[in-house]
Formats: C-alpha cells, structure tokens, sequence
C-alpha cells in the first residue's frame, strides 16, 4: 500500500509528481507530500488528505526543483496528519525520504537512534530510515556521492521488513537513490529524465522503457544516468523491459469510473489473454512453460494460492484442472497458507495467482514453497511483477491495466488462463478426448461475443440496484463453481457498497445461517451449474418461504415467477461460467455504490496493492 512517485530530469518535478500522485491514489489516500531539490535546500509539503489537498497547498508553487519525490499513503504506523505523512527527513534536514513498506524492527533502530541523539517527529516506522541514512554517512565518513550510497546501503541492510524507497538529498542534487525489498518499484527512463513509481501505469504516459529492481539491488540516478549496484555496492549491468501498454489504457476514457470501464474492458481483456495460445486446430501453445508428461503425470497435488479476488479465480481453477487433469487441487489465502506449515515436497506443483504480482502475503507464500521443493508458476497481471521474477515459470494475463481498487477484468481473465492452462494440462497428459478439449476450447473463444451479450442486462441491474441500495445485509448462494461466483459476487458487494453480505454453499445454509433470513432479506443466487440447478431452487424455495427477496443469475430457463427478478445470461460451459455469472454481480455492485454516492474507485479503507503482511 501506499504509493510513491519520483522525477528527476530537466522540467519542475512537482507538476510532474502530482499527477503521478493522483495516479496512484489507489494505492492510499488518507495524506500525501512531496519533496524536491530547491536552491537552498530540501522542500518538504506534506499534509492530511488526499492529493487535492496537497495541490491546493500554497507552498506547493513555490516548488522550482526538478529532483523530487512524492508519497500517497495508507496509513499502518500512526494515524493520518501532517507528522505522519511522507516524505519524512532526517533531524539535520540533509535526506528526504519516501517509504512504501512496513520497518517490524523500527522500535530497536528507533531506540538506538534517540541513544544517539536523534529525534522523533512521527509515529511511523519510516521516519528512522532518514536519520539512519544519516547516522551512516556521518560514521562512515564519505562525503563523495558513494559515501551516499553507501549510507543509503548500510541504512537498508539494518531494515528487517518490506521497502521501496526514494531518497534525495542537499548535498547531492543531482542525484536521487532508489531501492526495494518485497515492495514495488519500477524505473522508467528517457534521454534525460527519470520517472521512478510504485506501480507503471502511473508514468506510462511518459515512457514505455522501465528498469525493473530486484530486492536489494540500488538504483544511482541522474536525469541522463542510472547506474546500478548490488549490496558489496559492485555495479551490476541492468537492461530495460519494453512495456506494451499504452498510456490511454491507464485513463478512464470517457467512463466515470475506471470500475465501469474495466468491467467493459473484459470481452478484450479475455481476446488478450486467449491471445494465439488457444486453436482448435492445434495444442494450447504455452511456450514460456515447459512441463512434460513424466513430471505432471508424477504431481501429486497442486496448490493455487492467492488474496481477495485471485483467490476466488483460483476457486473456479481448481474446478477445471481437477476435472480435466485429475489431480487434487486445494486452494489456500496466501496469508493463512503461510502459516499452517503446507504439505510441500517436489511432487507438489504451486500456482500463485496476483493481479499486481506484489501482494507480500502471496510473494511469501510463493518462496515459502520454493523453499520446499516445490515447482512453482506465477500468473500476474504486470509483466516483471515480483512474483513473476520469484517463481520457476511465470504466464500473464492480458487485461491491461486495472485502475479500480475492485477486481473485475484482472478476475475474469484469470479464471479464463486457468482454463487455458488446464486444457494445456490435459493435451500433455493426453487424457481427454479431443472433442470435449475441442469443446472447452470453442467456448473460451466465445467468450467475448458472450460477455457482450451479457452486458444488456445492464439497466435490469441498474433498476435492482436502485430497489435494494438501503439494504443493511445481503446473501449470495450458491452451489459447486456458482459457489465460487457468489463469493466473489459478495465480495464485490462489500467493497464499493459497504454493505454487509455473505456468501454461502447453497445447501449448507439450514445448518444454520438460514436462521438470518427474515423478512425482506436480500437473496443473490447464482445457478449456471445444470446439474446443480434443481437443488439450488430447493434451497432457495427455503429462504423464500421465510420472506426473502430473491435475484437469480442464471443461463437456463426457470419458472421466473418463482423469483423477484431474474437475469438471465448466455450460457456457457460450467468451467467457464463464473466469467458470464460474475458481470451482472459487478454491475449491481457498481451501481448500487453509484446509488449510495461513493467513491467507486477508491472505497474506503482498502488499497488496491497490498505490499503489507
Ligand atoms: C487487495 C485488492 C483486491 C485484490 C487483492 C489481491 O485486497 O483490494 O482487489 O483481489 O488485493 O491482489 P493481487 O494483486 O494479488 O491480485
């Protein structure tokens, strides 16, 4: 979480780094600041709020610099004001910092640093690493730029934790130092600018060329330079990556919202992701991997682990590799995986699925199982993702870049690769007959045109949304992979409406959660499974016996006059049904969110990346 920006090049740095700020506002927004290289010194605005505040500072003109940094935070060590908020100095003024990341050990630095003198403004963690900074350049007496970066090296290796970092100083103005551990940050490069930022959509309109930092390797930068080091501080020669995304995917394009737009963006995010990999005529061509019959006729489970949404795809994965593959898949939150000491060994193959391949519950996840011995494969959404360049193999989704704190294109294409990767399974394992691979494979490409059709249910939802906005709670239902869309369906919910809402396996409900259900009680089902469908009614015939409103999703016919509304969609095989189901579940959380007048985008509480454990 949090979000930070920096610029260093021939232009003012500050115009440059509040719109990079705006930018990257999902990231935190509950204080923002700035500082840049001046004449006579380091500036330093900052306050509570969001980035509007900051650009209505009047201290904010006076800013000439063209090195600077900037911060949008999410606060995790103090609350949010003006002392809390970043960048944070040393005492001596001489270091200007920005800190995306969590310091566990800033008490014991912090307590040696007052032993030593210095003091305290904030309650943050960040704030030891200026004075740290400093502590190391006075000790080690090098006043020369590498005496910089070597203050800024012997600073990082005393951080227990997570970090991306930018740090200038006045006795150093034409230089800027960045470097993460465990915490995103990209470089993107031009003849004589730098644009440094947490995530690469924010600066895309300036460049597609970016250097990619692995942990604990430091940046050296000046506007026409940027030289890398490893921590013995030997240079280490880095080369670009060439980003394909262009700069108009990051605006919003004539939507009001990035959600709306995104979840419009799906037919294309899906034709992206299916990209050649998919055609009847031949096997699903994943070059990058290269699994063979012995080693996954010899898996003896594979794990998908994940956070929020991911871990929902994952759900729908789990369902078509077991069906296809036959072999157990089990499913897990990155976070809660960690800790229950996981059956690992090489017979186990480990997916992780992260829309910004920086969610640290999941990066930890991912070494955790490399460690054991196990295989493990990425799929990201952000080509160079930190969880792309720890895993064995890697395979992207193309959605593009997802803007919204909510999931919704990021969702539906992964649940499509990991179909993708099923049939890709399947077709090495040769235990399918080629028309029911054929089959899967038609449908994914049909998709798109499905989606679209799809999206007509459009004022049907909006006209619910409008009828049920005030409710307090609201129940998802649903059986086998329709379970897994009314999770994510609710999740949705809770998020940008803040209304509370549960999900539940549809027959599960009377063994005691039925006891919830009064009258007028929203009930949200999902019925795309056919074989399911009957028993799902069943279930709902209960809850309507005690009163409850009901919304049904489903591709097949039904006695309509059974429900209050229903929605009725393409149908699709069942693999693939939760990417039909979940659009008009999106839609009703969009637009009940529009009716309750929140901020969409950014719903309260939540960050988009969240690089905290
Ligand atoms: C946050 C976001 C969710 C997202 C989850 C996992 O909680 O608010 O929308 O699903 O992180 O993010 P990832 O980038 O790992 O997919």
């Amino acid at each position: 979480m949090c979000g930070i920006v920096g610029y260093i090049g021939t232009k003012k740095a500050c115009p440059i780094l509040l719109v990079g700020l705006s930018r990257l506002e999902y990231r935190g927004y509950d204080s923002a600041g700035i500082s840049t290289i001046e004449k006579d010194g380091l500036s330093l605005v900052k306050d509570k709020g969001r980035v509007k505040v900051l650009e209505s500072n009047q201290e904010i003109e006076k800013l000439d610099g063209t090195i600077g940094i900037a911060h949008t935070r999410w606060a995790t060590h103090g609350k949010p004001s003006k002392e809390n908020s970043h960048p944070h100095q040393d005492n001596s003024k001489t270091f200007s910092v920005v800190h995306n990341g969590i310091i566990e050990n800033y008490h014991e630095l912090r307590n040696m640093l007052e032993q030593n003198g210095y003091n305290f403004l904030s309650q943050t963690d960040t704030e030891v690493i200026p004075n740290l900074i400093h502590y190391y350049f006075t000790k080690n007496q090098d006043s020369s730029v590498h005496g910089f970066l070597q203050a800024v090296r012997d600073c990082c290796l005393s951080l227990k934790g997570s970090f991306a970092l930018e740090i200038i100083s006045k006795l150093f103005p034409e230089n800027m130092i960045v470097v993460r551990k465990d915490s995103p940050l990209v470089i993107g490069t031009c003849e004589d600018e730098k644009y440094i930022s947490s995530d690469i959509p924010a600066i895309l309109s300036y460049t597609r060329d970016f250097y990619l930092l692995n942990d604990l390797e430091f940046a050296l930068l000046k506007n026409t330079e940027a030289k890398f080091y490893d921590t013995d501080l030997n240079e280490i020669d880095k080369r670009t990556s060439s980003i394909e995304w262009t700069a108009t995917a990051s605006e919003k394009n004539g939507y009001d919202d990035f959600m709306l737009k995104e979840i419009y963006e799906q037919p294309t995010a899906i034709r992206e992701t299916l990209g050649a990999k998919i055609s009847l005529n031949s096997k699903c061509n994943f070059d990058e991997l290269k699994f063979t019959k012995e080693y996954l006729s010899n898996i003896e489970k594979i794990y998908i682990i994940a956070c929020g949404t991911a871990m929902h795809a994952g759900l729908a994965g789990k369902n078509v590799i077991e069906k296809l593959c036959r072999i157990p898949v089990e499913v897990d939150i990155a976070s809660e995986f960690r800790y229950r000491d996981p059956i690992i060994n090489e017979k186990t193959l480990s997916i992780f699925i992260s829309q910004s391949g920086e969610t640290a519950d999941t990066i930890a996840a991912l070494k955790l199982a490399k460690a054991s011995g196990s295989k493990t494969l990425a799929i990201s959404n952000v080509i160079g993702s930190s969880i792309t360049r720890e895993a064995d193999y890697s395979i992207y989704t193309h959605a593009g870049p997802e803007i919204a704190v909510a999931s919704t294109k990021a969702y539906t294409s992964q649940v499509v690769l990991l179909n993708m990767l099923a049939v890709y399974f399947s077709e090495i394992l040769e235990n399918q007959p080629l028309d029911v691979i054929n089959k899967i494979k038609q449908e994914m490409l049909d998709l798109p045109k499905k989606i679209t059709k799809t999206f007509k249910c459009k004022n049907e939802i909006k006209a619910f949304a409008k009828k049920i906005y005030q409710e307090k709670d609201v129940f998802f239902l649903g059986r086998g992979i329709d379970e897994t869309v009314a999770k994510e369906g609710s999740l949705k919910l809770k998020e940008i409406s803040y209304i509370h809402s549960e999900s539940y396996a549809a027959g599960e409900l009377k063994h005691g959660s039925i006891a919830l259900i009064e009258n007028g009680v929203t009930v949200i089902s999902v019925l795309m499974d056919k074989a399911l469908i009957e028993k799902s009614i069943s279930n709902i015939q209960e809850v309507i016996s005690r009163g409850a409103k009901t919304l049904v999703v489903t591709s097949h016919d039904c006695d309509e006059n059974m429900f209050d509304k229903v929605i009725k969609v393409p149908d699709t095989i069942t693999y693939l049904s939760p990417i039909i189901a979940i659009i008009p579940l999106q839609l009703l959380a969009y637009y009940i969110s529009k009716e309750k007048g929140l901020d969409v985008d950014k719903p309260r509480n939540l960050a988009k990346s969240v690089t905290v454990e």
